[in-house]
Order: structure tokens, then sequence, then C-alpha cells
């Protein structure tokens, strides 16, 4: 963007003239849930519904969000005042909750007037921005543009009747004809309007119907009354209208949300095996020629980098794998806060677990049953099998064996343990923090090292071996 745009509040909107409010309906219960949990907080991809829908405000560039909330009001603004980023994020409470257009009724001193207005519900998680841009297109700050979908099933849903080809109204389920309910274009609970419009509609809604509500869907009615074009933008896409209403739609959903990312990462090269056993909650990064075995989990930020390999069954959470490393089946990464790194051309697991600060620098192997926590690994450093290595300091090539730990805790405090480069620790050695062991020594199997060693010394600290030569066993008594 240039340094030298002129100050003009209309230039500098991404929408002209007509800024963009989004009001996304949060209030309903959510019945068949059958949860504790208000609906719009049931999680997609780990992420709430309704985070999903303010994300793609966000996207829009949305000058605000207004989010009607009811059933569960608190827990739903706690969950989302962190999230408001660049929007203005308000919320109305809406109680009792007497329908969609007393929704949005309550929504109207938070509106200017100025604006358009783009309906939503919380519970409609994966609209994308780009539909709704062309949605807002449509509306051109004077009509009413509504999205609509053909469904093979549309019974429950608002229909869309026709005069001709243009919108005359929409007609709840309930409400409907025979002949209205034989319609198969329905109304997928998003529109574009005009903040004034919208404002003179709402103060028009009664709740005459079959369900005692204030239905939104009445001002479509008042529209053609007021000579104002209603425009319906029909998609064809029923994963960006699709609404939850049960687990066996958020299941449904969480299914072709993963079959659109793993679609995605296919189309960017990426080999999976299997592109219905793949899960990304949060954001995977590939570089090329990257192979994925199945059921991976990925979470929070991961990135590969090129030629890495994940084999079957591993968890990958907040963590960085560089070019060419191998993680073998059953590996559990978690880089929580500090993250994890995993240098290149290392090997990982089978059935290794990093956890928060492990840096594991190029050629590390990590073997099976294998912890690491908060330490560094230099180049070519080893642990192959049975070992935890924790707030540790490990040099180049050190080979860490067996059954071997790092005792970090001592019940009150954590403290390192350093190990220079080129150390080897034999078998099941237990290293009593803080200790240091100096580059090239050698520690014997079995011991309990408590003192620091010297570069090139070997540490033994064990009971000596004693023989006793001829030794009877003990036998049997006989009966
Ligand atoms: C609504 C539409 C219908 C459309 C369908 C698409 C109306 C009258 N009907 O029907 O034409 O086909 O969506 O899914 O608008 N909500 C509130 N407060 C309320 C009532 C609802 O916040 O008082 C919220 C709900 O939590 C939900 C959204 O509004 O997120 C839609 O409400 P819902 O009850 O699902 O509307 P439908 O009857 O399905
Ligand atoms: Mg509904």
């Amino acid at each position: 963007m240039s340094l030298f745009q002129p100050a003009d509040p209309i230039t500098h909107s991404p929408h002209g003239e007509h800024p963009v409010d989004v009001v996304i309906m949060a209030a309903g219960k959510g019945t068949r849930m059958k949860s504790r949990l208000p609906k719009v907080l049931q999680r997609l991809a780990h992420v709430p519904l309704v985070q999903h829908v303010l994300a793609t405000a966000q996207q829009l560039q949305a000058r605000s969000a207004v989010v009607i909330t009811g059933h569960g009001a608190g827990q739903v603004e706690a969950a989302l005042s962190p999230l408001a980023g660049t929007l203005a994020l308000k919320f109305v409470r809406q109680e009792p909750q007497l329908g969609t257009g007393h929704a949005v009724q309550q929504a109207v001193p938070a509106l200017g007037d100025d604006g358009v207005v783009v309906v939503l519900s919380g519970d409609v998680p994966l609209t994308q921005a780009d539909t709704l841009q062309a949605l807002i297109a449509l509306c051109a700050g004077q009509h009413l543009a509504l999205l609509t979908i053909d469904l093979p099933d549309p019974s429950g849903y608002g229909r869309v009747v026709r005069a001709g080809n243009a919108v005359s109204a929409i007609v709840e389920h309930k409400d409907a004809s025979a002949q209205q309910r034989a319609i198969t274009e329905i109304y997928s609970g998003i529109m574009a309007v005009p903040a004034a419009l919208l404002k003179v509609w709402l103060a028009r809604l009664d709740n005459r119907n079959a369900q005692g509500e204030y239905y939104l869907t009445d001002i479509v009615k008042f529209a053609v009354q007021d000579g104002v074009r209603v425009l319906a933008q029909k998609t064809t896409d029923a994963v960006q209208v699709a609404g939850i209403n049960s687990p066996v739609q958020l299941a449904e959903l969480e299914r072709a949300y993963q079959r659109r990312q793993a679609l995605a990462l296919m189309e960017a090269g990426v080999r999976l095996a299997d592109p219905a056993r793949l899960d990304i909650r949060g954001r995977l990064t590939c570089g090329t020629d990257v192979e994925i075995d199945v059921n991976c989990i990925f979470e929070g930020a991961v990135s590969l980098g090129d030629g890495v390999t994940i084999g079957a069954h591993c968890v990958l959470a907040n963590c960085t794998i560089e070019a060419g490393a191998v993680i073998h089946p059953f590996t559990h990464i978690d880089g929580g806060a500090l993250g994890v790194q995993v240098g290149e051309g290392a090997l990982v697991g089978p059935f290794a677990r990093l956890r928060p600060g492990a840096q594991l620098g190029a050629q590390v192997h990590i073997g099976n049953f294998v912890e690491v926590k908060n330490s560094t690994l230099a180049a070519g450093a080893k642990a192959n099998h049975l070992a935890y290595l924790g707030d540790a300091t490990v040099g180049e090539r050190v080979n860490f064996g067996a059954g071997s730990i790092t005792a970090n805790y001592d019940g009150a405090n954590k403290h390192r343990t350093t190990i220079g480069a080129d150390v080897h620790v034999g078998s099941n050695c237990v290293l009593v923090a803080p200790v240091t062991l100096g580059a090239g020594a050698t520690v014997g199997g079995g011991s309990t090292i408590t003192k620091d060693l010297p570069a090139g010394a070997l540490g033994v600290a064990r009971g000596k071996q004693v023989n006793l030569a001829n030794w009877a066993r003990p036998a049997k008594k006989p009966k």
C-alpha cells in the first residue's frame, strides 16, 4: 500500500462508500446438541463455531461485528472478546428469544445507518469471505441480497418464492402451502441489506405466523412493498451454508472441512496416503515433496520443510520440522507455547514424545520411548531408546544410552544438565541436575552421577561387582 494514499475514509474502505457491519445471531440454545456448552461454542477443527464466523467477518474487513447472545451469553462473550482483532466487536443480549427478526432488532442501536449489514448465524461456520463479498456487491448499498441454495430435501427451511424471476417472499416451512413446500430453493439464513432499509423494515415486523415468532425473513415482503429489488445469489456449495444442530451434523461438517484442507494440500503437491484420514486443527504449512501417512493430526501452527516424511498415527502441534526430517509412526510432538524444532535430516520415533522447548539440531536421532522437554540437542546427538532428557543442553554427537535420564526435578525446583560434545552416556544412568559433563567424557552404565565430570574422564558411580565362586542357589525342600 502506498504511503501517499489520500486520507479520505471512503477510499480507505474496502467496500467503497458502504462500510460493512456484520450481525451474528448466536442466541439460540441448540437443544439437539444435548450439551451444556452453548451450541455456537461447539468446536469445528478445534475452533468454536462462532469463532469461524467472526474470522470470516475479519476477512471481509467489516467495520464492526455485532454478536447477538442469549443462551450462555456470558460464555459466548468471554470466548469471543479476546478475538476482536481489527473490527469493533459489540455484544447485544436477546432475552427472551422471540425469533430471528427479534434478534436483529436488538442489534439496531449498535448499527450505523450508512452501512450494509451482513446477517450471519453463529452456527453456520464455513461460509467463505468471497461468497459474502459477492453478496455485498449484489446488494450494492441499495438492494436486498439473499444467499440461497437448491436442496434436494428442503424441509424445515424458508422457501424462496419467486414471481417470474424476481424474489417475492420467503415463506417459512411451517407457514408454507403444499405448493410452496415443493419449492427446492431455500434461504440460507445469510443476507446483505442496506442498514437504513433494514431498520425501517424491522420496525414493521409482527409475530402473526405459525410459530408466533418475529421472522427476519418477513423483510422480503416489505422490500417488495417498498419497491426495493430483492436479489438472490444462488450457491451450489452446501458446505458454505450448512448449519449445525446436532452432533451428527457437526461431525459431517468437520469431515467436509477436513476434506477441503486435504484437497488444498494435495493441490499444492503434498502426498497424502489417504485424504480421508487427515485432521488439521490449525494451520499446516508444507514445503515440496512432503509425505504424510494415514491418521495424522496437526494442531496449532505446524510447518513441514521440503522432503519431510510423517509416519502413520502421529500428532504434531506447534512445531517446525526442517527439511528431510523423518517422523516415524506414533510420535507425539507438542510444542505448546515454546514450540518444538526438529532439525534437518533428524529422525524421530517411532513412539517418541517431544514436549515444549525441545530443539533438535540437524541429524539428531530420537528413538522409541524417548521423551525430550525444554532441551537443546546439537547436531548428530542421539538418544535412541527409553530415555528422558528434560532441561538439558546436549552437545554435538552425544550418545545418550538406553534407559538413561536427566533427573531435573529435586521435588521443589527444576535444574539443568549440561552435556558436552561427544559425551557417551551408558545405559540406565541417572544424571542428577544440576550437573555438567565435560566434552568427550564417558559415563559407565548404571551410574548415578551427582558430581560434575571433567572433559575426557570416565565417571562410574555404582556398586562394585562381587563374584562368589561356585555359588549354590537355594533349592526347594523335598515334600
Ligand atoms: C432460519 C430462517 C429460514 C432459513 C434458515 C436457514 C427465519 C425466520 N428463518 O430458520 O428461512 O431457511 O434459517 O438455516 O429467519 N436465533 C437467535 N435468536 C432467536 C432465534 C434464532 O439468535 O430468537 C439464532 C439461532 O441461534 C441461529 C439463527 O438465529 O443461529 C437461526 O435461527 P434458527 O432457529 O435456526 O432459524 P430457522 O428456524 O432454522
Ligand atoms: Mg436453523
